[in-house]
């Protein structure tokens, strides 16, 4: 059985929040339930955890259940180990069709790890999305919560160079 501990929510985070709420009737909390996870995630790091997810369900007042599917079901959020950057590439069609392939093997032979894994320095880590909603822009990777379309392999080197 998992013990969940109860933690609370800081009050930056609340604040933030708060700004979120605001722009829903206040019978409709739920709403706020994927800014309050981007907020919270970013907070900690890049990575969500049960604790925190519980702790944005009772600051929501809204049932666990609908704040876990919703961190469980998007990429942009994880209960995952991250890396400082997590690079996110998309494999989907669009990306798929303008060649996304050389950017996964270029990636994976710089670094030396597949998708799911991080660096030994805990800097980097690849994963594989599935359509970040950018198929305008493909082929498409996302940096953390940065989005960039249309990436050739030198600007990604360039991008790469500014992280490291
Ligand atoms: Fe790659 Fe949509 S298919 S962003």
């Amino acid at each position: 059985m998992i013990k969940i501990i109860n933690i609370e929510l800081s009050n930056a985070s609340k604040n933030e929040i708060n700004s979120w709420l605001k722009k829903f009737p206040s019978e409709h909390k739920r709403s706020a339930i994927m800014p309050a996870l981007t907020i919270v995630q970013k907070e900690n790091g890049g990575a969500l955890t049960r604790e925190l997810i519980s702790a944005v369900a009772a600051y929501l007042a809204v049932a666990e259940a609908f704040v876990y599917e919703v961190a469980t079901f998007y990429d942009m959020y994880t209960l995952d180990k991250v890396g400082k950057y997590n690079i996110a590439v998309c494999t989907n069609v669009s990306c798929l069709i303008c060649g996304c392939n050389k950017i996964v093997t270029y990636l994976k032979h710089k670094f030396g790890i597949e998708f799911g894994e991080i660096t030994a320095d805990g800097k980097f880590m690849l994963t594989e999305a599935q359509c970040l909603g950018a198929c305008d822009g493909a082929p498409a990777i996302q940096i953390n919560s940065k989005c960039y379309k249309s990436l050739t392999l030198e600007e990604l080197d360039i991008i790469l160079e500014g992280l490291e």
